[in-house]
């Protein structure tokens, strides 16, 4: 089976695609698998990559591909501007890009155009899961809690006295549409407001100031089988050093200590059925198929708020997906089997 793996990408998530990417390539059995590592440029340059000792190249230059409308996999190559040859057919796309223009529907988008069996969540669930804003109302609608927020749009910014007075304070500022903390703020003073805001709009037109959530960061995966049942895994904890204050890109990605996770959660039973009941009516409501991570606080009075669904969750060594995964018995081999299996059914 031809697989096209998509990785690096146009997002400010481009280094946590490389990484996940890697990861993804690794997993992926050879004996099963014929994979085409394709790396995106951050401009959006679609660079033919190899996979050698474990590594993904991450070339700056070469033969670009491209899938054709309507080929059905087809995908040809141009390896100088006047040329082009034919290349063997894909099977299916994996895009394993984080953020904009390609968690958000766009390369689902593409896949759909181009008539190729797509690995994970499609258009809409990715469009409305990657958009913080469209995501609350829809879990909203369902009676899944989230953190209070305001929507800020550049045309319309709420004071920062009108919004310490419905969010209290701290408050987050955070790009409506970006992953891994990118551009997200902790805010208590109006000058850290004005600097958040200049800070946010860098990432996104749209923001949200939403409330600070004292509370515990449970997150569950969720996988949908060919029959459209969703497997929910066993939560996991992540628990970031109290020095970064919050679980921040640096946290994540810079700072080896920067949080530790804990799988499984330690939870009372009857809160693990809820958290993994809530899981699976959040992907639903949000529209998602294939696969999400979903996110939640867990508050002191143990109400779960669903903090965000991630359609193309992190695969990098510190990402909670696979490991959750692992924890309720899938291994990661077997996961990527059943994602693949669910984009050809
Ligand atoms: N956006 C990052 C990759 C995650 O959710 O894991
Ligand atoms: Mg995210």
């Amino acid at each position: 089976l031809r697989i096209a793996l998509l990785f690096g990408g146009r997002s400010a998530e481009h280094a946590v695609s490389v990484l996940s990417g890697t990861n993804v390539m690794r997993a992926l059995q050879p004996a099963k698998y014929d994979a085409v590592p394709i790396f995106v440029t951050r401009e959006g340059k679609w660079l033919l990559s190899s996979f050698e000792d474990g590594k993904l190249s991450t070339p700056e230059s070469g033969t670009e591909v491209c899938l054709v409308p309507g080929g059905r996999g087809r995908m040809i190559a141009l390896p100088a501007a006047d040329s082009a040859y034919e290349m063997p057919k894909i099977d299916i796309l994996f895009p394993v890009l984080h953020g904009p223009h390609g968690e958000d529907g766009s390369a689902q988008g593409l896949a759909e155009v181009a008539r190729v069996p797509l690995v994970g969540c499609g258009i809409l669930g990715s469009a409305a899961a990657l958009d913080k804003d469209i995501a609350k109302r829809l879990l909203k609608e369902v009676g899944l809690a989230t953190a209070h927020s305001v929507t800020i749009l550049e045309d319309s910014r709420p004071s920062f006295a009108d919004l310490e007075r419905s969010l209290g304070l701290p408050v987050f500022i955070k790009p409506a549409r970006q992953g891994s903390s990118v551009g997200v703020s902790k805010v208590t003073t109006a000058g850290e407001y004005e600097a958040a805001l200049v800070e946010g709009f860098k990432h996104d037109r749209k923001l949200l100031a939403e409330e600070f959530i004292r509370g515990r960061e449970i997150e569950c995966s969720v996988l949908e089988d060919t029959a459209g049942n969703l497997f929910v895994s066993r939560p996991g904890e992540i628990v970031p050093a109290e020095s970064h204050g919050f679980y921040s890109y640096d946290a994540k990605y810079i700072d080896e200590k920067g949080a530790a996770l804990k799988v499984p959660a330690e939870l009372p039973e009857e809160l693990e059925r809820r958290i993994r009941e809530m899981a699976g009516r959040a992907f639903r409501a949000v529209g998602c198929d294939g696969m999400a991570r979903v996110d939640f606080f867990l508050t002191a009075d143990m109400q779960f708020l669903i903090n965000e669904l991630n359609t193309i969750p992190g695969f990098t060594d510190i990402s909670m997906y696979s490991k959750a995964m692992a924890a309720s018995g899938v291994s990661y081999a077997e996961t990527i089997d059943r994602l693949v299996a669910h984009g050809l059914a």
